[in-house]
């Protein structure tokens, strides 16, 4: 199910808020940052911050290539025509810069992907994927509710006052109703949106995925600022607003972005075994995702144990969860100090309406 549900692009943006990750790490420049790809967009969010040496793995090899594309968009583009690929402002420029400008930067298995698939890139990469395939599925549903501009009004709201009467006014009584219960309640359709079967026992088993997803869904509709809320741009309207796009495709980072291409190292392989073969003590911060939604409990605990062996004292690592609970095993909560304040503030800002829980932990003396 896994190699069938995720294979190809699935995640065509990183769905984990990057301003979160920044306050949770406060990177510096002696930092070495190890970070799971998916799209690309917070590892490349890191680099903006300027680490000593930033590590991005993930075990799909096509997660792999558009993180490469990207890179060899920042190694060898103008900022204008990286964003109008990138933020699919005009993304058919691909095809004219593709061959003598990106593809020299591939590697061999990321040049294969992208020759036979590049028409994903040129007609806009959040059209496609997955992620893309689930977005558009629910504008569609939306549509049959909702006008365009009545989405953009809501896009527009300046407070949340004025978000909470548009959702009362278009949303809260009608969008809940039998025929959304039956979507969310679809496993495919949520395996679309990312969703591993193991999330969604995770998530179901506990709260129910329905009252979960409406809750979060709400939350984020009516407690957090949408103006600059790319993430719900992207999903309801297909595309950003303006200059409300993730940190990595802004303008005024571009030079440092470049600046930083030889920090980066770029894995296509299982995160364990990885950090297993690293220097033990050699990683100062480590975002995890949602990884740990996806495993058992047994790859749970010996995936933190690589992760503790591969930690520098006082390394942190960050981590989400699809559930509302979801802590480390006690053979690992006595080597970490749990920093659940600044957790909790900062997933109340949470623009991503993706997770239930959000953690921030550091590594004690050594295990
Ligand atoms: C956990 S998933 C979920 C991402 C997140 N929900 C999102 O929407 O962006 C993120 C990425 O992790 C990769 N992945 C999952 N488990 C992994 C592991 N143990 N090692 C390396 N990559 C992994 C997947 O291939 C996927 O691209």
């Amino acid at each position: 199910m896994e190699s069938l549900v995720f294979r190809g692009i699935v995640f065509n943006m990183s769905w984990e808020d990057p301003e979160m990750d920044r306050r949770a790490f406060r990177i510096t420049p002696d930092d070495v940052v190890i970070s799971i790809t998916s799209a690309g967009c917070n590892p490349l969010n890191f680099l903006c911050q300027s680490p000593r040496k930033l590590i991005s793995i993930d075990s799909n090899p096509a997660q792999t290539a558009l993180l490469e594309l990207k890179l060899a968009g920042i190694a060898t583009l103008d900022h204008e025509t990286f964003f109008d690929i990138f933020a699919a402002r005009r993304p058919s420029r691909v095809t004219s810069v593709y061959r003598s400008r990106l593809r020299p930067c591939l590697s061999a298995k990321a040049r294969s992907f992208w020759d036979k698939r590049l028409w994903m890139a040129a007609r806009g990469v959040y059209q496609f994927g997955r992620m893309g395939l689930f977005c558009r599925i629910l504008r569609a549903y939306l549509h049959t509710m909702l006008r365009p501009e009545q989405i953009d009004e809501f896009l527009d709201s300046r407070t949340l006052e004025e978000q909470r009467a548009w959702y009362n006014r278009h949303l809260a009584g009608r969008f809940w109703g039998p025929a959304s219960k039956a979507l969310i309640r679809f496993r495919p359709f949520m395996y679309l949106a990312g969703v591993h079967p193991r999330q969604f026992d995770l998530v179901d088993d506990r709260h129910d995925m329905f009252d979960y997803v409406k809750e979060r869904i709400e939350y984020v509709l009516t407690q957090v600022p949408i103006y600059n809320n790319y993430f719900l741009s992207i999903t309801v309207s297909g595309r950003f607003r303006g200059n409300y796009v993730p940190p990595y495709l802004l303008e005024e980072n571009f030079e440092t972005l470049k600046n930083n291409l030889d920090r980066v190292q770029v894995v296509n392989g299982w995160l364990g075994p990885y950090l297993d073969s690293l220097p033990p003590g050699s990683i100062h911060k480590f975002n995890l995702l949602d990884i740990f939604d996806w495993m058992t409990p047994e790859a749970f605990e010996a995936t933190l144990h690589s992760v503790l062996r591969a930690a520098a004292p006082g390394a942190t690592f960050i981590y989400r969860s699809g559930s509302y609970k979801l802590d480390p095993p006690t053979t690992i909560l006595k080597h970490v100090t749990s920093h659940a304040d600044l957790a909790r503030e900062l997933f109340a800002t949470d623009r991503s309406a993706t997770y239930g829980s959000f953690y921030v932990f550091s590594v004690n003396g050594k295990a």
